[in-house]
């Protein structure tokens, strides 16, 4: 197994590009660390597609809006290097805070076309203009060919792919599926703060997202209904809280609201998205319940 190289600065990281084959193609595969399956999915896509990969390592303070949930994010870079070896990653860049921020940790303002304020945009004001303004100035430190982010955060895509236009296209951005323990919880490096009895019941926020999905193959069913039958299933047992469910047509990301409507109705496929609490710890999935969209009646 090839040793993974850790880049700690920006000098390090210029000396790495130098020693690269002219034309060799770099897959860059973002993170904030406490790697999981989901993570190493992103790197195996990187690795069958590019010459070269390079995850970076970075809990970047500008895109949480809870400070108590940045103080509270894992950090486990021993274990991260091992498993990124694993899989075959070349590089990981761990830069530090003045390398990302030369002025200051503060986000910079992006023309979003409002994707930053809608859905999770509105639970967590600022945050898509915090991952927005890291992921940019990695792009422009590391100019990677091609940049791989996974559907669990599928409005971060969106985001990314946003940052992309506005940087001329470059680097290109593969969204990945998400990777889902064997009883369907998607994988998450805050899934490690759960006790175990509330790791029992996470799985249902993605029970509730299935039944939802085989619902609406079955039957037509008003959005009021179908939330409310959600809800039940995610906090059924008392320890999950439910804090929001939400619709937007999938590729636009336009929110569906009108609580009459049936979810059939729509001309586009239909993605669902789904935050609850677990005690203080905040879980998030998402899937596409209305695979192909139908014509209005
Ligand atoms: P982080 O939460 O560490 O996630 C890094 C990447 O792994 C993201 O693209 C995320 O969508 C993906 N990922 C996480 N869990 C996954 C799962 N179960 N299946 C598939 N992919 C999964 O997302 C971030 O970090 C940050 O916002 C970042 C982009 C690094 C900017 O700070």
């Amino acid at each position: 197994m090839k040793k993974i190289e850790q880049i700690t600065t920006l000098a390090d990281w210029q000396t790495f590009r130098s020693s690269l084959p002219k034309g060799a193609r770099i897959g860059f595969v973002p993170t904030m660390g406490a790697l999981h399956q989901g993570h190493l999915a992103l790197v195996e896509k990187a690795r069958s597609e590019n010459d070269v990969v390079l995850a970076s390592i970075y809990v970047n303070p500008t895109q949480f809006n809870n400070p108590a949930d940045f103080a509270a994010y894992p950090l486990d870079l021993e274990n991260d290097l091992h498993a990124l070896e694993s899989v075959g990653c070349d590089a990981v860049f761990t830069p530090q805070e003045s390398d990302i921020y030369p002025d200051g940790p503060v986000a910079r303002v992006y023309e979003l076309q409002g994707l930053d304020q809608c859905l999770e945009g509105a639970l967590r004001p600022g945050h898509f203009q915090g991952v927005a303004t890291v992921v940019d100035r990695l792009f422009d430190l590391l100019q990677p060919d091609a940049a791989y982010f996974g559907e669990k955060d599928y409005q971060q895509v969106k985001v990314i792919q946003r940052v992309a236009e506005l940087r001329g296209g470059q680097p290109r951005i593969v969204p990945c599926p998400i990777v889902r323990e064997k009883d369907g919880l998607a994988m998450s490096s805050r899934n490690r703060r759960l006790t175990p009895l509330q790791r029992e019941f996470a799985p249902q926020i993605f029970e509730a997202l299935r039944f939802a999905q085989e619902e609406l193959a079955v039957f037509p069913v008003p959005l009021k209904a179908l939330v409310r039958e959600m809800r039940g299933i995610i906090e059924a047992g008392g320890h999950l809280k439910l804090e929001d469910i939400s619709f937007a047509l999938a590729d636009s990301m336009t929110p569906v609201t009108d609580p009459e409507r049936y979810l059939d109705r729509y001309p586009e496929p239909i993605q669902c998205f789904v935050s609850a609490y677990a005690g203080e710890v905040r879980l998030i999935d998402t899937h596409r319940v209305v695979e192909s969209g139908h014509s209005p009646a």
